[in-house]
């Protein structure tokens, strides 16, 4: 099934795909250049790209600050009183700032991180959830050189301490706490036991964002609002080498612990902002939503940086789709002239269970351009959100990428010929392939290896403190391609078909978990002796998580067992890990080596053939 694009293409940045592909393909450092040089260096590269494998180097020797062109950059420009960010909280609680007025209050607080003794090259941790002073805190770290890390709210004190005790944070900000639905998580009691075991954390500075009893430590803990009030608001912007590291954010891998993917700051910034720009076709007159979380990469790039960077209106929003009803978010679309939509396949599919009526209450006529990203969409979920939401006037754009890219790799642009279900091809400058182990290339339409075979701005720079990692992950599985870790296909169009994981990784509501580090939460249980977790199909989550477990010798099986299981995910972890089936098995099936092999387990639990056993334990 093949979707034509609108009437106006004239319109789109990007008119002839295949042309432009073949261009940027022929010259693809000059293709870069060009767009680098539509942002503002305070010193020129004196190389686009200096690949020593398996580390690229992008802009060698430029001098800018994502800052500078995210802010600084606009305020000389009408630009200046434009509207940068429309919150609404969960509550209704709206919050607006202008360019100038987000550009005060991140100097303001970049100047309360200096005071507190932040430096270029420290790390500051954010576990905030979807407010303002999120944004906030990010950009204000980038100002002053300060690497962020934001570590979703949504975690528990184990995953947050591991995550504070690799990057040695010396700041934490969060929040006295927030409703998440009709609870009401307070973030602040986690982080006060997170810290306990970490040294390098000096100061918590905690955001009131509601009007409760809050336990604030003397000489460590200080209030956002009131270190903000004391602090200066016109502060420097840093000048930063264009490969400084801007950014930590730890993501999950097919070990125990999760990886600190890093990037910087040249070339992160040319290719977020240009890959929105052109995917979903950005106009002054936008209203953009992406209905992430910056916990997560795709806030980070979409709805922090690139947004910014181009100038547009973005609206954020606190709260989850379906509260207090299923018409929520439809209703914020429509009260807030939403022109853009960036959403995820889980939210698409969740909103479809409660029918048509729903949608089709409101005014969604703003809408101009629909987006999917985080899993696969399947082509139902694709079409609903197509023809309910977008009234077949509004092209999907599938976007393929990962923590680690940055950026969108596999695309569809406005003007292409959509495909349901195939997040297109790859963005111009990219070569993506499917490869055999050997690396070699597959016909069209079987599965493969998705590899990308060349540099693109965006790439992370390094594993922090696992030079290691970065390079077996990522570099030597396929020698001097790089591995995505995903299995796809592509089809005679060239249209790529993206599968899922390959590795132990899992994707349940588009979140990512390595099966290691569910499984280790598991085995921290006293009862427990060993455990294996993997992904099944579901039809809401993509990947729902079930964990085989053996018990020690003497520790009855009970449901209240299974219950505390449960409980131990939640309380390590976070609730978006917990399992929804826990089976007390005997055995897990083994390589000689001693293994788990959790590819054979999914193939039994799913009644498929069970592939290569000759390495399993007899
Ligand atoms: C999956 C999220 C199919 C994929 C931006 C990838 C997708 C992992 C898509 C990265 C898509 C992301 N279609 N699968 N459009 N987008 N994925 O790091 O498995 O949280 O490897 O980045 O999400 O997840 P991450």
């Amino acid at each position: 099934m093949i979707i034509n694009p609108p009437q106006e293409i004239d319109n789109f940045f990007v008119k002839d795909y295949q042309k432009l592909y073949n261009a940027a393909l022929d010259y693809p450092e000059y293709f870069w250049e060009n767009i680098a040089k539509e942002l503002y260096w305070f010193k020129p590269w004196r190389k686009v790209l200096d690949w020593q494998y398996p580390y690229a180097r992008w802009f060698v020797g430029a001098e800018t600050n994502i800052v500078y062109n995210a802010l600084d950059r606009h305020l000389k420009t009408p630009t200046k009183n434009k509207t940068a960010l429309i919150w609404e909280g969960q509550d209704g609680l709206v919050r607006t700032f202008t360019y100038f007025e987000l550009n005060e209050a991140v100097s303001r607080f970049a100047n309360a991180l200096k005071s507190l003794g932040i430096r270029k090259g420290d790390r500051v941790a954010i576990y905030l959830p979807r407010v303002p002073e999120q944004i906030i805190s990010m950009l204000a770290c980038a100002k002053i050189g300060a690497i962020h890390t934001v570590i979703y709210s949504g975690f528990s004190i184990e995953a947050v301490k591991n995550r504070l005790i690799d990057e040695q944070a010396k700041i934490v900000i969060t929040t006295n706490g927030y409703y998440f639905r009709d609870k009401l998580i307070n973030t602040k009691n986690t982080i006060d036991e997170a810290v306990k075991e970490v040294q390098t954390v000096q100061n918590i500075i905690v955001v009131k964002r509601l009007n409760i009893e809050t336990n604030m430590v003397a000489g460590r803990d200080l209030w956002f609002d009131e270190v903000c009030h004391k602090a200066d608001n016109i502060c420097s912007t840093e000048i930063m080498d264009s490969n400084d590291p801007l950014f930590i954010l730890y993501t999950s891998g097919t070990t125990g612990k999760p990886k600190g993917i890093i990037h910087g700051h040249g070339g992160y910034m040319v290719g977020v902002y240009i890959t929105l720009k052109w995917v979903f076709n950005l106009q002054p007159d936008d209203i953009y939503w992406c209905t992430a979380d910056p916990g997560w990469i795709t806030g980070h790039s979409y709805i922090v940086y690139s947004p910014l960077i181009n100038g547009v209106t973005s609206f954020f929003y606190e709260g989850p789709p379906d509260f207090p009803d299923p018409g929520r978010w439809w209703s914020l679309i429509e009260k807030y002239k939403i022109t853009k939509y960036y959403t995820t396949p889980t939210a698409i599919r969740s909103l479809m269970r409660y029918g048509d009526e729903i949608p089709n209450k409101y005014d969604l006529s703003s809408l101009k351009i629909l987006g999917s990203v985080g899993e696969p969409i399947n082509p139902e979920a694709w079409l609903w959100f197509y023809k309910i939401i977008g009234k077949e006037k509004c092209p999907v754009m599938d976007t393929w990428w990962q923590t680690e890219t940055g950026m969108h790799i596999i695309t569809p642009f406005p003007s292409t010929p959509l495909k349901p279900g195939s997040a297109s091809k790859p963005f111009p400058g990219i070569i993506a392939d499917i490869v055999d182990e050997k690396g070699q290339s597959v016909s069209p339409n079987t599965q493969g290896y998705l590899v990308i075979k060349n540099c693109w701005p965006a790439m992370f720079l390094d594993v922090y403190n696992n030079p290691q990692r970065y390079k077996e992950l990522y570099w030597e599985k396929i020698p001097n391609v790089y591995f995505t870790g995903d299995s796809a296909k592509i089809d005679e169009e060239g249209y790529f078909w993206i599968i899922g994981r390959n590795d132990d990784v899992l994707k349940v509501s588009g979140y990512r978990f390595g099966s290691a580090e569910l499984e280790s939460a598991l085995v921290a249980h006293p009862a427990v002796a060993e455990a294996a977790v993997i992904g099944k199909p579901d039809e809401l989550k993509g990947e729902s998580i079930k964990a085989f477990v053996i018990l020690k010798i003497g520790v009855t099986p009970t449901d209240n067992l299974k219950k505390e299981l449960r409980e131990q995910m939640r309380k390590l972890i976070g609730p978006i890990a917990t399992p929804d089936e826990i089976e007390f098995v005997n055995s897990l099936p083994k390589t000689r080596s001693g293994k788990i092999m959790r590819r054979v387990l999914k193939a039994q639990e799913l009644g498929q053939p069970l592939g290569d056993t000759s390495t399993l334990e007899s």
